[in-house]
């Protein structure tokens, strides 16, 4: 039996609802035959967008997107992606070495806005800059945020079909520039921060924008980009990349590996703590935040329904939603400085909450796991104290409801979990809902769309309930 104490009074503050944001980049499936599905289709759709995963991300409460990538992002050219869209240019994307898929782009600024209003997301922004020049990412926001026939560009914005501003607050400057972005150094990176940063601040939306962070655990990089990049610019974020990768097969993983998978993602908690203290050296008063905008498994690709066609895209087993739980515990936990994350990706690629082509579409169990935890969006965090070895589990409260978020990590044993609050009494009804399989390599596919879900139960509570957490499974108690 394990012991959890809630103390309201320990908090780090409010969970930043981005914290539970997603990635959308043009690879692969992602968009086309995924999310896309064309307004002409006779696949149920809203304006092109497939409506079976719009209906599902409502449920989920996405507070925002991140597009068009990724790599992708450093080769895009927005100005491709406007106007008529049976006159728009087929293009070469970052990924056709990849896949030898060619860019449509029938999906562009116009139609992704419209995607993140039908899902209630804010739209976050991945800016080129090493294909293009400042005054064209610039000339970008002027198009998106810019009020209604101010300049040619907002004008212009109004011949496409949206007279108002899209106001899109995010807007990240560039995507792995240590990497796919430019093979940058960190002091290199900087300068070219500032000037987009500078060149580009544009202040009709309260724009907040991202500089590129680190590779994973590369404290240098942070280190030495604060060092070259000493204020000169406006910063609200550094945002870096962290893929837990993989171990073993993704769907006959054996135990061992199981926990091999957990122990990597479980590594998301030190990178924050290694990333922040580099960056209090320059920035003592914390202004400066931390995004991760791409996490998630990455598992070796073949395993999804398209059998390899759409690059990287995986199917999702128990183990990745257990991956899913245990991350986003540790983003509550360090909600003081986490101001927004984004799983890499939404559809038909990495660590993906739906799976789609055709006219068939299911939900994976990762997909449930950003159900289940909606309730942290926004609360107060709560400090957990007690035996949480063998657990991942956070607490947060908002209009007199306690959410709490547990998993239970091992493969194959039961644990007893009872939960007190500190300096007060936990009693009335709750509602446990438990998201589990008997068999962690368990996912859903087209034909078993349901063999993953989650099961709720009301149940009578006090100080001395005793809940029961099945291996391998993420429990949600709410309590009013
Ligand atoms: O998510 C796939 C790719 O992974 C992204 O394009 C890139 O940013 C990262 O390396």
């Amino acid at each position: 039996m394990k012991r959890i104490e809630l103390i309201p009074s320990e908090s780090k503050g409010k969970i930043n609802r981005n914290i539970y944001g997603h990635f959308s980049e043009h690879i692969g499936g992602v968009f086309y035959d995924g999310l896309w599905v064309g307004e002409d289709s006779e696949i149920p759709n809203y304006g092109g967008f497939r409506k079976s995963i719009v209906d599902a991300m409502r449920e989920i409460k996405p507070p925002v997107l991140r597009w068009p990538g990724g790599c992708f992002a450093e080769t895009y050219d927005w100005r491709d992606g406007i106007g008529p869209r049976d006159k728009r240019p087929v293009t070469l994307n970052w990924w056709y070495n990849n896949d030898k898929r060619t860019e449509s782009n029938q999906v562009g600024t116009h139609e992704f806005v419209r995607l993140c209003r039908l899902i209630g997301a804010e739209p976050y922004f991945a800016a080129n800059i090493t294909s293009t020049t400042p005054i064209e990412i610039r000339n970008w926001m002027e198009y998106c945020n810019a009020p209604e026939k101010l300049t040619s560009l907002a004008a212009a914005r109004g011949d496409n079909g949206d007279a108002q501003p899209f106001a899109v607050k995010y807007w990240g400057i560039g995507n792995e520039n240590w990497g796919g972005g430019g093979n940058m150094t960190p002091e290199m990176y900087a300068r070219r921060y500032i000037q987009y940063a500078t060149v580009c601040n544009i202040r009709f939306n309260d724009e907040k924008y991202i500089a590129c962070g680190a590779n994973a655990g590369d404290v240098a990089w942070t280190n030495r980009f604060m060092a070259e990049f000493r204020n000169a610019a406006p910063l609200y974020a550094l945002a870096f990349h962290y893929y837990c990768g993989s171990a073993g097969d993704p769907l006959k993983f054996t135990e061992a590996e199981w926990y091999q998978m957990l122990d990597k993602a479980a590594v998301m908690d030190s990178l924050i703590k290694r990333h922040r203290s580099a960056m209090r050296t320059y920035d003592p008063d914390g202004r400066i935040k931390i995004i991760v905008d791409e996490w998630g498994c990455w598992h070796p690709g073949g395993s999804g329904p398209s059998k390899g066609y759409n690059l990287f895209e995986q199917q999702s087993t128990v183990r990745d939603a257990m991956v899913t739980a245990l991350t986003l515990n540790i983003f509550n936990d360090h909600c003081d400085i986490v101001d927004m994350a984004n799983v890499a990706q939404l559809c038909n690629n990495l660590h993906c909450l739906f799976l789609a082509g055709g006219d068939k579409m299911t939900v994976t169990p990762t997909y449930h796991v950003f159900k289940m935890f909606k309730g942290h969006q926004d609360a107060r965090h709560i400090f957990c104290a007690g035996e949480k070895d063998g657990l991942t589990i956070s607490a947060s409260e908002k209009d007199g409801k306690y959410t709490i978020t547990a998993g239970n990590l091992s493969y194959n044993k039961t644990e007893e979990l009872k939960i007190s609050l500190f300096g007060g009494k936990l009693n009335g009804k709750a509602n446990v809902t438990v998201l589990t399989h008997e068999d962690p390599h368990a996912h859903n596919t087209f034909d078993e769309p349901d063999k993953v879900h989650p099961v709720t139960s009301v149940i009578d509570i006090g100080d001395d309930t005793v809940y029961t957490l099945p291996p391998a499974s993420i429990t949600l108690i709410e309590i009013a």
